[in-house]
C-alpha cells in the first residue's frame, strides 16, 4: 500500500519575520515531538523583509520556548509554492486573500486560514504583533502553538485513518 504523500505545510504572513515564522517553529517541534514526518517552511505575502532574520521580538519569544530560530531567513512566496505545499496555512485573513489572488487556477494546496485548524477558532486571524509590544508575541505564541498541535492531530488521523 502507498501511503499518503508526506504532508507539506508553508505558514504565510505578510512580512515573514514575525507569526509565520513562530508558527513553522511551533509546528517543527510539534511534528518532531510527534515523529512526524513533514516539509515545513514559511513565507510573506510582502517583500519588504526578504533576506532578513526575524524579527528580535519573535527570535527572543521562540528561545523563550527553546527554539532557536535566528537562521531563518524572510522569503516571498512564489508560484512553485502552489505545487510544492500539500497546506497553505495563512496567519490572517489578509495574507489569505492575497494568497488566493495569486494561487493558480487548478491549485491542489488545501488553502485555509492556520486558526481553522483549531476548533473554536475557525475565521479568526492570528493577530499582526508587528506594531505592538512584548504581549502581542506572547498571545501569537499561544495562537501558533494551538493551530501547531491541531495540525500534528489531524495528520496523525489522517496517516492512521489509512489502515
Ligand atoms: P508578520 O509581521 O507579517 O507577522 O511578519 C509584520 C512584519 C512587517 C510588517 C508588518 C507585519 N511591516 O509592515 O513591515
Amino acid at each position: 500500500m502507498t501511503g499518503p504523500a508526506r504532508p507539506a505545510v508553508l505558514f504565510v504572513c505578510l512580512g515573514n519575520i514575525c507569526r509565520s515564522p513562530l508558527a513553522e517553529a511551533a509546528f517543527r517541534r510539534a511534528a518532531q515531538q510527534a515523529a512526524l514526518d513533514v516539509l515545513v517552511d514559511s513565507a510573506g505575502t510582502g517583500d519588504w523583509h526578504v533576506g532578513k532574520p526575524p524579527d528580535l521580538r519573535a527570535q527572543a519569544t521562540a528561545r523563550a520556548h527553546g527554539i532557536e530560530i535566528g537562521q531563518y531567513r524572510a522569503r516571498q512566496i512564489k508560484p512553485e509554492d502552489f505545487a510544492r505545499f500539500s497546506h497553505i496555512l495563512a496567519l490572517d485573513r489578509q495574507n489569505l486573500a492575497d494568497i488566493r489572488l495569486i494561487a493558480p487556477q487548478r491549485v491542489k494546496s488545501e488553502i485555509a486560514l492556520l486558526l481553522d485548524m483549531v476548533a473554536g477558532r475557525e475565521g479568526q486571524s492570528v493577530a499582526d504583533p508587528y506594531f505592538g509590544d512584548e504581549a502581542g508575541f506572547v498571545e501569537t505564541w499561544a495562537d501558533v502553538t494551538a493551530a501547531a498541535a491541531a495540525l500534528v492531530e489531524r495528520f496523525r488521523s489522517a496517516i492512521s485513518g489509512q489502515d
